[in-house]
């Protein structure tokens, strides 16, 4: 019972990167509500920002203050990851440098964020709690975690994700919508590759209502062609429209990210995050790849496991190919750059 007590007292560290961005300031005050570990457990926010961003950080420092909520226990705002990775259990790695109209390919982009990637797995391989898990975010999100990941030996690789629930609940969404239904019908469904627009959102094993989602569609041509590229290119869509990323919806995706890990999946149900692949689907080992993810429910996120037994067609396996293609060939280019020490 007093232990009970003294751990529900203890708050949980959970570094935040790039916390004065989009993303950042949609993302902190559901942490800070409870709705990433829920009602009953405090939490401490390590805030990791450049220097420049830190006046601007103050601000929404402030603005958490100003919320008083009750979980809140401590705010540290830091441009060292020393200090930001310092004892925390999640690493939310959101800071990024963000894409711009001169970055016309995605190893323009690689090369802008890598250099970011590896000192920050350095600093949590040596600062982190020793249960830590990893998120990553900011883009392009499974090079960078694979780059994390490479200078963080001593980091299991089950500690280590990329997300892709984004585009798991942008499909869900576009399906449901099809079908006329509430988007809680739509289970099962995969995204498959890179968080890129050559991912693989998987509606054939996906269902709605209990059914087959084809069959509850019932129009294969939508489902082979708008809904694809809807998904795949959703990102861009919403940044076409706003001049920014996709902010809430990506903070609500990694909500949805962690509580899958902590809560579990339902039966016969699944999720999907990048995990570094160990050849699942003759996927090549080592990248950071999204598949369908059955989680148990661990506080610390851990028991999960990929998803066995999904057959695809022929269609589904080149276009699972060109995506993890694309992963090999983003990590030839880290490698070039040389930031994948030991690979
Ligand atoms: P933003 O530009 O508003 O914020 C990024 C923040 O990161 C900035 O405040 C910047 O100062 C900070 N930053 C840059 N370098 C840093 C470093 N070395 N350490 C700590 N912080 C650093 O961008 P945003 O809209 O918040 O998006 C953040 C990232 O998330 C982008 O890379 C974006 O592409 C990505 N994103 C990914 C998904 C996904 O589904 N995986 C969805 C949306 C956005
Ligand atoms: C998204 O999927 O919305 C983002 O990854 C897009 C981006 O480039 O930031």
């Amino acid at each position: 019972m007093m232990h009970d007590s003294l751990a529900r007292e203890t708050p949980i560290a959970i570094t935040v990167s790039g916390a004065a961005g989009q993303v950042g300031y949609a993302l902190l005050f559901r942490i800070a509500s409870g709705q990433l570990l829920g009602p009953d457990t405090p939490v401490a926010l390590r805030l990791l920002e450049i220097d420049p961003a830190l006046p601007a950080l103050e601000g929404v420092v402030m603005e958490l203050q100003d919320c008083a909520f009750p979980l809140l226990q401590e705010i540290v705002t830091t441009a060292d990851p020393a200090v930001a990775f310092d004892s925390c259990s999640w690493a939310l790695l959101v800071g990024a440098r963000r894409r711009t109209p001169e970055m016309k390919k995605r190893i323009d982009l690689l090369e802008a964020n890598a250099p970011i990637f590896a000192p920050q797995g350095q600093a949590l391989a040596a600062h982190a709690a020793a249960d830590v898990r990893i998120l990553v975010v900011g883009n392009p999100c499974n090079a960078n975690c694979l780059i994390a990941r490479s200078n963080a030996p001593d980091i299991p690789d089950e500690r280590w994700f990329a997300m892709t629930r984004l585009d798991e609940n942008r499909a869900k969404a576009q399906l449901a919508s099809k079908a006329e239904v509430p988007v809680g019908e739509v289970s099962r469904l995969a995204i498959w590759g890179n968080h890129s627009n050559t991912q693989y959102p998987d509606a054939w094993h996906a269902q709605i209502g209990g059914r087959p989602a084809p069959e509850a569609i019932g129009d294969d041509a939508w489902l082979r062609g708008d809904f694809l590229t809807t998904v795949q290119q959703r990102g861009d869509a919403v940044l076409a429209a706003r001049g920014v990323s996709s902010a809430a919806s990506a903070a609500n995706a990694i909500l949805d990210s962690v509580r899958a890990l902590r809560d579990g999946t339902a039966a016969g149900d699944w999720t999907s995050l990048a995990v570094v692949s160990h050849g699942e689907y003759d996927v090549p080992e080592g990248v950071v790849c999204s598949f369908p993810i059955s989680c148990e429910g661990e506080p610390n996120g851990s028991g999960w496991r990929v998803v066995e037994g999904i057959e695809h067609d022929e269609e589904a396996q080149r276009r699972v190919r060109a995506s993890t293609d694309e992963l090999l060939e983003e990590r030839r280019q880290a490698q070039a750059l040389g930031l994948l020490p030991g690979a």
